[in-house]
């Protein structure tokens, strides 16, 4: 096989990626580990910012999000007691779109056959070869047999625990980590949300989150202990526990049901640097992870794909090479502030194990700040709507 590109994982970034090569005319090839219907199925984040709506929008993929999408004006923080409106259209003049990041893959996926971009689905053993020549390759297996797939350049879409990252020499690398010290247990029930709006809640018995995928399909999360196990919560004790640490306005108007989906996920902020070595990229979870407190990880494999896709269709369009020696930079820059935003977000709401009441009055400070200051607001709206590319 023979590809200019190659790319490796059909996650949002893969796809995204893939699609926008393939309307430019360039031939590109996704590589991924398991099923479509393996690759459909994941739940994760939703809430998507313009980078990657409009990134959509321009691949002509976006009819669904606007016939489906909520769009989000504001969202609230909740500090025990109130709630605190930030208002992202007044601040900004910008929204958020609720779209369940399943359904962006889903369109992504279908899309692919009619397009003419080649996704081979359950490759095994991917390996990388010769990233620092100009004719680098993967090599897997399918169904047992050894398969080769030549290309000028590697893209690796691969997530944090994909072999690309991996690849790149160890003495031209460097990693930045934070993992905190708990988790987020998550439910998905066919019940309406109890807010219009998100809700970020900071509550003495930990953070909790209200969120949505419609208006009949609510994500609820807590913070729980990172060993904890899904099966010491019953849908009954968690509903009790999303309600006591949303606050009483909020947690009156919680609608219960049963839980399609439960599971525990950790939080960790991580960059590894460059985004670039040879003929090898890096884009989305395989060269950072954010905790998904400020819902930036999907929004920031996106904005790697608005720079590099651009940096790739003038190396082969245009025989400019610019835009490739500058892609580690430029995706940089964007992701060490939504890395900031997260990890303040997540210091800000969640219950830290080694918080004496000094730390926690602080918290308490700064949310009162931010529901007596505009300019606090303001910060928070406009990193929430998304940072210009
Ligand atoms: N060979 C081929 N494919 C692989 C391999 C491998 N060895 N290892 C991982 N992959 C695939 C995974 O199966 C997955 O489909 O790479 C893909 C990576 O997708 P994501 O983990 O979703 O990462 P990314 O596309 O960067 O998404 C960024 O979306 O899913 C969220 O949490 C993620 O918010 C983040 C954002
Ligand atoms: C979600 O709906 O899954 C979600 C929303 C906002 C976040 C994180 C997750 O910050």
């Amino acid at each position: 096989m023979k590809a200019d590109v190659a790319i490796i994982g059909a996650g949002p970034a893969g796809l995204l990626l893939g699609h926008t090569l393939r309307q430019a005319g360039v031939d590109v090839v996704i590589v991924e580990r398991h099923s479509a219907a393996h690759v459909r199925a994941r739940i994760r984040a939703g809430v998507l910012e313009t980078v990657t709506t409009d990134l959509l929008a321009r691949l002509g993929l976006a009819d669904r999000l606007q016939a489906e999408g909520l769009a989000h004006e504001g969202l609230l923080l909740a500090d025990g007691d109130r709630l605190i409106r930030i208002d992202l259209a007044e601040l900004t003049g910008r929204h958020v779109t609720v779209y369940g990041q399943t359904e962006v893959t889903a369109d992504l996926i279908d899309a692919a056959p009619g397009r003419g971009l080649p996704i081979v689905w359950n490759a095994e053993s991917v390996t990388l070869h010769d990233i620092e020549s100009q004719t680098p390759s993967l090599r897997f297996r399918l169904a047992g047999v050894e398969q080769r797939l030549d290309a000028r350049f590697l893209v690796g879409c691969d997530g944090f625990h994909g072999p690309a990252r991996a690849a790149m020499p160890a003495a031209i690398g460097r990693t930045y980590e934070r993992v905190y010290p708990f988790g987020w247990l998550g439910i998905l029930a066919d019940v309406a949300p109890c807010s219009d709006e998100l809700i970020y809640a900071n509550h003495p018995n930990g953070f909790a989150l209200a969120s949505m995928r419609s208006r009949t399909r609510s994500r609820y999360y807590i913070q729980a202990p990172l060993d904890e196990v899904v099966e010491n919560w019953s849908d009954e004790r968690l509903w009790d526990e999303i309600v006591v640490r949303l606050g009483p306005e909020a947690g009156a108007r919680v609608v219960r049901g049963p839980a399609l989906e439960k599971s525990v996920a950790p939080l960790r902020s991580f960059v590894f640097e460059p985004m670039a070595h040879g003929s090898l990229f890096l884009a989305g979870d395989a060269a950072h992870i954010v905790p998904p407190t400020g819902a930036k990880g999907l929004n920031l494999a996106a904005s790697d794909v608005w720079y590099l896709s651009d940096a790739l269709i003038g190396w082969f369009k245009r025989a400019d090479a610019a835009g490739l020696a500058t892609y580690s930079d430029r995706a940089l820059a964007r992701v060490w502030k939504a890395e900031r935003f997260s990890w303040a977000l997540t210091n800000l709401m969640h219950r830290f194990p080694d918080h004496t009441p000094f730390e926690r009055r602080m918290q308490l400070a700064e949310l009162d700040y931010i529901a007596s200051s505009r300019a606090a607001r303001t910060s928070i709206a406009e990193n929430y709507v998304g940072l210009p590319l």
